[in-house]
């Protein structure tokens, strides 16, 4: 096998970039993917609301919050391609995900449909919602490897029955990493009058997001994964076709009293006293990562995912599930590790290399998947390979 060849860009021209984050020195950090950190703007514009609502919380919560809320909210809904009004402010994927679970409405004899690379806490959601109606969760296992954006679709559709109610999958899955042909999916499901929900918290960033083009009925988000917005910032995007039919979980004003609420997203706009701030520096995350160009930092943590997939199938000679294109991948790799304790591997990495990747057991096998920010590069990839060669 041909030696992986380095990425083509310097990691010099991007060392300004990547001195933007505080890390900690004993850490490599190879996991943006579950818990993204964010840059040094984002902390300051996050502080900066946070110094706003102590020093006098009246003002804040009653006079400020408002327009800075609907601000922020415009900003992200332009940046995620869709209209303010199909969006709330939810502290993570997860919230958003119950807000979904809790609205939909399911009978006894009902089906969720998921897919076998759907998020552990997902399934548990949607089991549940399915246990208190009687309905059942139905898991569709996609072909492997995946070779077709037809197929995963073929898959799917194959899976429906005249009892399901709703259609859920990851944009781009956790365990697996895969980007999902979430379009096609969409498409195919609406032709047989099935809801889609699309659990998207890996997209935001990485991919080029246009929700409306989408056309789905849900759409759960994170913004502390790879847009690096802080943590505790996340979305859930109700197309207007379901607003009517969506309720927060937590009753609280809506509007702050004297306004009532009268459209869906103004029931979510107040759930009681929190701190907002998370969500309010969202527009500096977007701002970082503009800064740097979007096409530039997907290009990046492409290249970067590319060189360490290359390098671990040099290592194990073993074949990753999805082909080398970005059509399935964007930044990060996922490769399979030869049979073994999944766990264990992962602590050792921490305990003697000090590096934080996650080892994942997915449908009896042993994977790695290796997240690439601007603050990584080629040394950190090398370094990764040279703890796990003895370990694997
Ligand atoms: C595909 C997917 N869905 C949902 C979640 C949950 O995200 P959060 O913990 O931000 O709610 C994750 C977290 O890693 C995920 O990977």
């Amino acid at each position: 096998m041909q030696a992986a060849q380095r990425p083509c860009d310097d990691d010099s021209a991007w060392a300004p970039w990547a001195a933007q984050w505080r890390l900690r020195e004993d850490t490599l950090y190879l996991n943006h993917g579950s818990f993204g950190p964010p840059p040094d703007p984002v902390r300051q514009a996050r502080a900066a609301w946070q110094a706003r609502l102590d020093e006098q919380p009246m003002d804040f919560f009653v006079r400020q919050l408002a327009p800075a809320w609907e601000n922020a909210r415009r900003r992200l809904a332009k940046f995620v391609g869709t209209n303010e009004t199909n969006l709330v402010f939810q502290a993570n994927a997860t919230a958003a995900m119950n807000v979904v679970a809790g609205s939909l409405p399911l009978t006894a004899g009902d089906e969720v449909l998921l897919t076998d690379h759907e998020y552990g806490a997902v399934f548990r959601i949607w089991e549940r919602a399915c246990r208190r109606a009687g309905a059942k969760v139905q898991t569709v296992t996609l072909p492997l490897p995946l070779e077709s954006a037809e197929q995963v679709t073929a898959a799917i559709v194959a899976a429906l029955t005249p009892r399901t109610r709703l259609v859920v999958v990851s944009h781009i899955t956790s365990p697996t990493a895969i980007t999902l042909p979430v379009n096609a999916i969409c498409h195919a499901a609406r032709e047989r009058g099935i809801p889609v929900g699309i659990d998207g918290p890996h997209a935001v960033a990485q991919l080029d997001l246009r929700l409306d083009e989408i056309d789905c009925d849900f759409y759960t988000a994170s913004c502390h994964k790879w847009l690096s917005a802080p943590f505790g910032s996340g979305f859930l995007f109700v197309h207007p076709r379901w607003q009517s039919h969506v309720e927060p979980p937590l009753l609280s004003w809506g509007l702050l009293s004297p306004n009532k609420p009268q459209a869906w997203w103004e029931e979510f706009f107040w759930s009681g006293t929190a701190d907002p701030s998370a969500f309010l520096a969202i527009p500096a995350a977007i701002d970082f990562l503009e800064q740097v160009g979007l096409p530039a930092f997907r290009a990046r943590t492409h290249e970067l995912a590319r060189y360490a997939r290359r390098r671990l199938v040099e290592l194990t000679g073993l074949t990753p599930i999805v082909p080398d294109s970005a059509a399935w991948y964007g930044s990060m790799a996922h490769v399979p590790l030869p049979p073994g304790d999944a766990p264990q591997l992962q602590r050792t990495l921490w305990e003697r290399h000090k590096i934080e990747v996650p080892i994942v057991a997915w449908n009896g096998g042993r994977y790695i998947r290796v997240s690439c920010h601007l603050y990584n590069n080629t040394t950190h990839i090398d370094r990764l390979i040279d703890a796990l060669a003895p370990l694997v």
